[in-house]
């Protein structure tokens, strides 16, 4: 059975939602936070001084019979992180296994191949039931005492809220103050309001909070939510949309076997992940930018001119081998023939498969059309290139409106000046003169006599675009520490 709603919305949802996530400098953590009242890594968590101290100055994990849940047919590499971060949370308890929690999933079965991976990566740890979609509200009504479920996280509450609104609001209404539950929101894409009329019903009993995948989405909500909170309708302002916390957690997984590059090594494979479709990534300007290079310099790609032919053949003397563009995800698009042995497209792939190719890759180019990626949806594929440790080609702007990939061991990043063409070639063969040299406004100043941009190329070049493994391992632990923390708030009802 197709969950209700889920037919009508469903298939957009897909489509348009597609991806997401996360976070650093909002973060609103208190002084007391910063100053490592919290472990920074986790061979501290078994800190026994640390513990005492926290135990008592902070408020119990009061959260603890925990369901995950999705009426949604995807993104469960998303909410399966943030299940993984809440176990880890859990873990970290020092009673007894059974005092510790429970974790519970009402989703529909995993896709393309997610199941393996799942288990391979340890994601549902203090398991308790594998219940369907539609089963959930029964089993919330199941126990309505202190051994019922007390936090409800959504995967995609876009679809989600909708779907068990109605029944969650009955099972809240029949549950006496002491034993009332929450709910957690998982949140993609700030334009899809089909859902958030359903937040003024729990705002107004302090039983929601969010959990975007990114800071940006957080900002957006949170000014969206400010506003309403200033509503003159009686029926908004009263709802307390002021104080709804808005946490991000990066779902950013430990996925296992990465390959060991050489260092140094050359650029060669770069990839491109998303939807194939010319609203989700602006392939033909990539393409159109990548044909002017090679016909300006063939060479620097390992190419051979064109001199008639149709397409750009590679040059196997190639000092560097040839570029190869992959292109990853869902769909189909047309390839200019020029680039017809530089381009390749691989769809629909398991996730395995997906996590091999990208993860071998040298560097991976977001490629963003202008879809709201920057303010009101997260793309999969920050999440999906840092996690697999291949540098993302980045501007500064999209560093700070990420958050958590705000920092230079996980990212490449290029001035926004320089197209992504041009960094790539800069980056793949050190020599950035012919975008120096260049003067595409025609006004007489050519790009390295814009002093910003030329100091921002120079550092690009310097720092070279491969990253350090172990610096990368450091940064990933960064953003697992600051999920686990906005978790164990979450499970401690903290704002
Ligand atoms: C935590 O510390 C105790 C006492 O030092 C030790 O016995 C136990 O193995 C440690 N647990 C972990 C998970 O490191
Ligand atoms: C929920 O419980 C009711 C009453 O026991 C039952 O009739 C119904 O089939 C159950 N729903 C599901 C989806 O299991």
């Amino acid at each position: 059975m197709l969950p209700r709603q889920f037919t009508t919305v469903g298939l957009t949802a897909a489509v348009v939602v597609g991806s997401l996530w996360l976070l650093l400098h909002s973060l609103d953590f208190s002084p007391r936070y910063m100053q490592g009242f919290y472990p920074p890594h986790r061979d501290r968590y078994n800190d026994s001084e640390w513990y005492t101290s926290s135990l008592t100055s902070l408020p119990p994990r009061c959260r603890k019979n925990i369901v995950v849940a999705s009426a949604f047919p995807f993104h469960f590499d998303v909410y399966m992180a943030a299940a993984k971060t809440i176990g880890d949370v859990l873990d970290s308890q020092p009673e007894d296994e059974e005092e510790r929690g429970t974790i519970h999933l009402f989703t529909p079965d995993f896709s393309f191949g997610f199941d393996d991976i799942a288990e391979e990566l340890g994601l549902w740890k203090h398991r308790g039931t594998r219940g369907r979609p539609e089963e959930l509200g029964n089993f919330t009504n199941a126990d309505r005492g202190a051994s019922g479920i007390d936090l409800i996280v959504f995967g995609t509450c876009e679809v989600d809220l909708p779907y068990w609104h109605d029944e969650l609001v009955a099972a809240w209404d029949s549950r006496d103050a002491e034993h009332k539950f929450k709910i957690v929101c998982i949140v993609h894409n700030v334009e899809d309001t089909r859902w958030q009329e359903h937040i003024t019903h729990w705002a107004r009993r302090g039983a929601i909070r969010l959990l975007p995948i990114a800071d940006h989405v957080k900002n957006t909500f949170r000014q969206k939510f400010n506003a309403i909170a200033d509503s003159s309708d009686a029926g908004l302002y009263t709802a307390g949309y002021q104080h709804i916390p808005i946490d991000v957690h990066a779902p950013i997984l430990d996925i296992p076997y990465l390959p060991i590059k050489p260092v140094p090594r050359q650029l060669v494979y770069a990839v491109i992940q998303g939807t194939l479709a010319a609203n989700r990534r602006d392939y033909l300007r990539f393409f159109n930018d990548l044909i002017a290079s090679l016909r300006e310099d063939a060479a620097a790609w390992g190419y051979l001119p064109l001199n008639g032919r149709t397409a750009f053949e590679p040059d196997f003397e190639s000092r560097i081998p040839p570029f190869q563009l992959l292109l990853v995800g869902a769909g189909a698009i047309e390839i200019p023939a020029e680039l017809a042995f530089v381009v390749t497209v691989h769809h629909d792939l398991a996730y395995k498969d997906f996590y091999t190719l990208v993860a071998n890759a040298d560097i991976v180019v977001p490629a963003f059309a202008p879809l709201g990626y920057f303010r009101d949806q997260a793309s999969s594929t920050v999440a999906l290139a840092t996690e697999l440790a291949v540098p993302l080609l980045v501007t500064e702007r999209l560093r700070r409106t990420y958050g958590y990939i705000d920092d230079a061991r996980a990212v490449v990043t290029r001035p926004a000046a320089m197209s992504e063409v041009q960094a790539l070639k800069a980056l793949r063969t050190g020599d950035a003169s012919a975008f120096l040299n260049s003067d595409p406004a025609g006004v007489g100043v050519a790009m390295g006599g814009v002093k910003g941009v030329r100091e921002a190329v120079d550092r690009m070049l310097k720092d070279g675009w491969a990253r350090d493994p172990e610096e990368w391992m450091e940064w990933r632990q960064d953003v697992w520490d600051r999920n686990w923390m906005v978790v164990d708030r979450i499970l401690r009802d903290m704002p």
